[in-house]
């Protein structure tokens, strides 16, 4: 028997509020290491199996052409951190250039593919050393230093859905550096196309 969307929401927030506490055990435990960010990845994965509470008819995608394609609506509540928890809709063809978030952030897939590319920048230069496709249940865990690119794969309007999380809400984000060819940066503007996934 499907569930009514109040049955979806609770369950939903029940989820979330669970991995939330989780997430802070783990900082509490181990800091906010490699592995600490791996283990909080697996917690956050823990969502993605669960499609059906999160890839919903409450979550619009933005129309083709505005907010770069892009809208997050925030799924956990206010605790007294910076933490946000979103559902994203990115269309296909989105992609960003490599930037860094001053801050952790974990992506888990949902539903369809995005491609992320992993960089690093020292003395030697500006090289990719890796990419993942993040696709349903498949994460990747990202320190503040860590640089990666997007690329969202998929057809027409169709969204790419994922969870993503993050140590500072996504307005907060206003230190990111983008990267060029070179290695050179300058200033990345956070994505600020936000709302509300819980009241919405
Ligand atoms: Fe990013």
């Amino acid at each position: 028997m499907s569930m009514t969307l109040a049955e979806i929401k609770t369950k939903r927030q029940g989820l979330v509020d669970e991995v939330m506490n989780k997430v802070t055990q783990i900082e509490k435990k181990h800091g906010v290491s490699r592995q600490a960010l791996n283990l909080m990845k697996d917690e956050v994965s823990m969502l993605a199996k669960y499609p059906e509470l999160f890839v919903t008819s409450e979550f619009e995608p933005v129309q083709r052409g505005t907010f770069k394609d892009f809208v997050a609506y925030r799924l956990n509540k206010e605790d007294g951190t910076e933490r946000a928890l979103y559902v994203s809709l990115a269309l296909p063809g989105k992609t960003s250039p490599p930037h860094n978030h001053k801050n952790w952030a974990i992506l888990v897939g949902l539903d369809g593919v995005e491609i992320n590319k992993l960089y690093k920048a020292d003395e030697a230069g500006f090289k990719q050393i890796d990419e993942i496709s993040v696709g349903p249940g498949v994460g990747v865990a990202l320190t503040g230093e860590d640089i990666h690119s997007i690329h969202v794969q998929g057809n027409g309007d169709v969204p790419v859905w994922q969870i993503r999380f993050y140590e500072r809400a996504l307005e907060l984000q206003t230190d990111r550096e983008q990267f060029d060819e070179s290695g050179k940066t300058e200033h990345f503007p956070p994505n600020k196309n936000t709302k509300d996934g819980i009241n919405n």
